[in-house]
């Protein structure tokens, strides 16, 4: 292969979630990549916002967690989801979300270091290109792929630097196509995808009104306005909090064969105040935008030397908030990937086991979201709404709701079954973190998955299983509380081994040496490098004291062993070369 040929190792297109997560990652492992993107800087508008565990884990390893943190609404303000007939109006529903109710929230402290947090696309965006620059990532703004093509050895991006016009050809060993849902990578390319678009027709206002008065007593992230005289799933519409409790994004469903909905500053802000219910609160629209619902996903994530991230692969409704999350969970485990290859240090077909991996993630996440959707028909059902139903009559049906008749009692039951459904939506926990992963980069250990006790998509199980993600425990080392999930990631193998497992630990630095592989073992236990001083991990590692457990770079598990062997060397050696498809 000839060097001078290349202009990068990778080419990302779009610098969205997963493109700037994967330039970034690149960046950490030291690839030479160029990122493109066609708008002159980064997110313009709020639009994704829920930031689960798993990605906060992410940033974490990136190390921006804590700025994340310091822009974000905190977990404590994100909870109260509230369904009423207007901020100032009747109160009918609401529900502790996203693992902030006393029922969930131990769930969710449990299973990872992170919380979750609301941080808006504008303000997340920039965190993370400020970590991609931090590690001298190239990106390029202004930079639209106009065409691309591949062939054997490479990738050639035919790009146009938007502001002059100029024109010029990226050549590249691999590509991800980061570039979103309106990309035009996957379609020059022929990826096919399964699953129908445009589904409903949707608006997004963002705008600022101070609704303190309204939402203190209940701070939350969503509001959903359902006012008599209006059936449609989300209502008349729903305040998506911004910033605390000045700043919002009012969102809306309508149905073009109604016509073309009027998107005037007069006809929004009227929209605006008849959902806030007071006149009197100043409304200052920022910016109006239309988006579709689609329910759509790759058949293939790779295509040769192309791969598809983040809603380049998949798209689906806001519902259950894993669309940023997915994309920027696509980036951790293609990266590492990609730059292992580059290095010389696993072969081209590790880079199979992304589809492998990634596309039953994204198959879950694109299905459970459209649910999510259907699932909130019951909510208007159980409020009495009905198409065509005047006012009075929605007025009405709220009245027997809330009235002591038998009636009343039927419907409140049937309000409280279809809340209570709400919670695959919003305390999802199972799926927001229980993805296991099974693919040639995932070594078998002779066990099966140990089956869920609970209800998969509303529990996390927490399993050291070959492809589950590492169950988080808080070790001690010194005066610091460190998580197990601290000591897996930073772009390398972690082989975890009880006290009894030094000579893993022997093997580790033996195998990583002999490789010339990042990999490096580690001690957990009582005295050991890490204390396990609330035996937490003991309980969770299921594995015994003189076993070990190999992380991956992306912090799933690889493999594991339960007790000591004849010739640990040996053993790790032809596990590490199985996973990275050496032969
Ligand atoms: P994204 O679309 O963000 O980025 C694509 C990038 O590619 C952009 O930088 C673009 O400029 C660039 N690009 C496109 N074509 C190009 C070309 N030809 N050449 C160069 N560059 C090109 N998700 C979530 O996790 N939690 C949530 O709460 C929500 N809520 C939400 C609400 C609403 C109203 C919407 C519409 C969406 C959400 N989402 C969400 C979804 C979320 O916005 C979406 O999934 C992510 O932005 C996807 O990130 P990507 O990086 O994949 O694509």
């Amino acid at each position: 292969m000839n060097t001078a040929e290349f202009d990068a190792d990778v080419l990302v297109i779009g610098a969205g979630p997963a493109g700037l997560t994967a330039s970034a990652l690149l960046a950490e492992h030291g690839t030479n990549a160029i990122t493109i993107t066609k708008h002159a800087g980064t997110a313009h508008s709020p639009r994704a916002h829920i930031t689960n565990q798993r990605t906060m884990e992410v940033f974490r390893d990136l190390g921006i967690e804590d700025r994340v943190k310091e822009l974000a609404v905190p977990n404590e303000l994100m909870g109260n989801n509230v369904w009423a007939t207007s901020f100032a109006g009747r109160e009918l529903a609401r529900l502790m979300t996203w693992g902030s109710g006393v029922d969930r929230k131990a769930d969710y402290d449990r299973a990872s270091p992170c919380s979750m947090c609301n941080i808006p696309q504008h303000v997340l965006e920039p965190v993370i290109l400020e970590a991609a620059r931090e590690r001298d990532a190239a990106i390029r703004f202004d930079t639209e792929l106009i065409e691309i093509s591949q062939d054997e050895n490479g990738v050639t991006g035919l790009v146009r630097r938007r502001s002059t016009g100029t024109e010029y050809a990226i050549r590249a060993r691999y590509a991800i196509a980061a570039d979103g849902g309106r990309g035009t990578t996957a379609k020059q390319l022929g990826f096919e995808f399964d699953g129908e678009e445009g589904l409903g027709c949707a608006v997004n206002v963002w705008l600022e009104a101070d609704l303190s008065r309204y939402t203190r007593h209940r701070p939350g992230t969503l509001y959903w306005i359902c006012q008599p005289g209006n059936d449609y799933w989300v209502g008349s519409g729903t305040f998506i909090c911004v910033k605390p409790w000045t700043e919002w994004v009012m969102l809306y469903m309508y149905d073009p064969a109604d016509g073309e909905p009027d998107l005037s500053e007069e006809a929004v802000t009227e929209r605006a105040h008849a959902i806030i219910g007071d006149r009197d609160v100043a409304v200052r629209v920022k910016q109006v935008s239309q988006w579709q619902i689609n329910h759509l996903i790759s058949r293939e994530y790779r295509k040769g030397r192309v791969f598809l991230a983040g809603d380049a692969a998949h798209r689906h409704p806001p519902a259950n908030g894993l669309g940023t999350n997915t994309s920027v969970q696509d980036s951790y485990n293609l990266v590492w990937k990609i730059a292992a290859v580059l290095r010389g240090e696993a072969g081209e077909e590790l880079l199979d086991t992304y589809h492998a991996e990634r596309y039953p993630v994204g198959r879950q996440v694109v299905d459970r979201a459209m649910k999510s959707v259907q699932d909130m028909r019951p909510l208007s059902q159980a409020f009495g709404f009905a198409p065509g139903q005047s006012a009075e009559d929605g007025w009405r049906s709220l009245d027997e709701l809330q009235s002591d008749t038998p009636a009343g009692r039927q419907r409140r039951e049937a309000l409280a079954e279809a809340v209570a459904l709400q919670n695959y939506q919003f305390n999802a926990h199972g799926v927001e973190l229980g993805q296991h992963y099974t693919s040639t980069a995932i070594v078998d250990d002779g066990t099966s998955l140990p089956p869920s006790r609970k209800d998969p998509e509303l529990y996390h199980r927490p399993s050291t299983h070959p492809g589950s993600p590492i169950p988080h425990a808080w070790l001690q080392r010194g005066n610091r509380s460190v998580s197990t999930v601290d000591i897996a990631g930073g772009g390398r193998f972690a082989l975890l081994a009880g006290i009894g497992g030094a000579p893993w630990i022997d093997a580790a630095k033996a195998v990583a040496e002999e490789m010339s592989i990042g990999l490096v073992g580690h001690s957990i236990g009582q005295g050991c490098e890490y204390d396990d001083l609330f035996g937490d991990w003991t309980r969770l590692r299921e594995a015994g004291d003189r076993g070990c457990v190999l992380v991956r770079p992306d912090r799933h598990i690889a493999w594991r062993s339960h007790d000591l062997v004849a010739d640990p060397v040996s053993a790790l050696r032809s596990v590490v070369r199985q996973l990275l498809s050496l032969p």
